[in-house]
């Protein structure tokens, strides 16, 4: 697939990853209406393109997002309920729901500023890595409004009660380092390593079975929540469902270099892929 361009994201191809980019850097590359249908109409053909192994999601210049635009998105759109309704549901259509059904593995890589709606895709991409001295800020409260939209819902699932509280009542930032304590971001590292170590990150994911990073990432999103027999019946059934879905034929790759060949350890790394299409 030809990179496509749009308005206000950019999407780069290179070795298996593909970045896209919030690219509206003079307005810390706030959420406005139009963002949000690029992004949604990118993810949507990204999901089904053969040369995205992960997705990356950054901002450019000195943000991630500075979240919803208050202009573009709020006011402007106050007394046009048929935009205001086409934007709000692709905002909902690719920060949540197309990121969390994104049937690659997905890394949102937050190289600054991330405040308000900017802390959802963070939030439901499978892992985030910050720089340390990108900043977070529940910021609704500071104008006068709770964090709507999926943002209470997602801050109260990815982080402790005590903390979720704290942060959207107070409004109080945190840098990436505390992001990372918290628990909120995977790691965070240095700003000038963050790019090399998204790569890294992503080469890890890329070495490994795709239909099984893929079913796993799905299951554990679907078992929280879910009682304990429910989810050893649907974790069985998924199971099944992988040895239909992997034209790698993983597992027995796997098996037959463990206990054959001799060849890897499973318990230090994954197994050699060899490509084994079924018809
Ligand atoms: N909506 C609309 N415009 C925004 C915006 C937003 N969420 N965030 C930043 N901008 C615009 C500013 O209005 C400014 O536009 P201008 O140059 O035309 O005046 C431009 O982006 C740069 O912003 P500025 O505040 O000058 O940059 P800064 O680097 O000093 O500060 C922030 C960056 C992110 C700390 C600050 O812009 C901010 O607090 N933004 C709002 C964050 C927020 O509350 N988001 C929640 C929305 S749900």
């Amino acid at each position: 697939m030809s990179e496509k361009s749009y308005q206000n994201i950019i999407v780069e191809k290179a070795d298996g990853i593909t970045w896209v980019t919030l690219n509206r850097p003079e307005k810390r590359n706030a959420m406005s209406p139009q963002l949000h249908y690029d992004m949604d109409d990118a993810l949507a053909e990204l999901a089904v393109d053969e040369e995205t192994k992960v997705l990356v999601l950054t901002g450019a210049g000195a943000a991630f997002s500075a979240g919803q635009d208050l202009q573009l998105y709020f006011r402007d759109t106050a007394h046009d309920p048929a935009e205001r309704r086409r934007s709000n549901e692709a905002a909902h259509s690719w920060f949540y729901q197309r990121l969390t059904t994104f049937p690659k593995p997905t890394i949102a890589m937050v190289n600054g500023y991330c405040f308000g709606g900017g802390l959802t895709p963070v939030c439901a991409c499978d892992f985030a890595i910050a720089a340390e001295d990108a900043l977070f800020g529940l910021s609704e409260i500071n104008w006068g409004i709770l964090p709507g939209g999926y943002v209470s819902w997602q801050i109260a699932n990815v982080m402790s009660f005590r903390d979720a509280m704290h942060y959207a009542v107070s409004g109080e930032t945190f840098d990436g380092k505390k992001a990372a304590e918290l628990r909120f971001v995977t790691f965070a590292v240095p700003r000038e390593e963050l790019r090399q170590a998204t790569i890294d990150y992503a080469r890890m994911l890329m070495a490994k079975n795709p239909a099984a990073v893929r079913f796993t990432k799905e299951a554990i999103r679907a078992v929280k929540g879910m009682p304990a027999a429910q989810a050893l019946d649907y974790l069985r059934a998924k199971g099944d469902a992988l040895k239909g879905a992997d034209d790698e034929d993983g597992r027995a790759q796997g098996m037959s270099q463990f206990l054959d060949e001799k060849s890897y350890r499973p318990g230090l790394g994954p197994y050699q892929r060899r490509r084994a299409k079924k018809d």
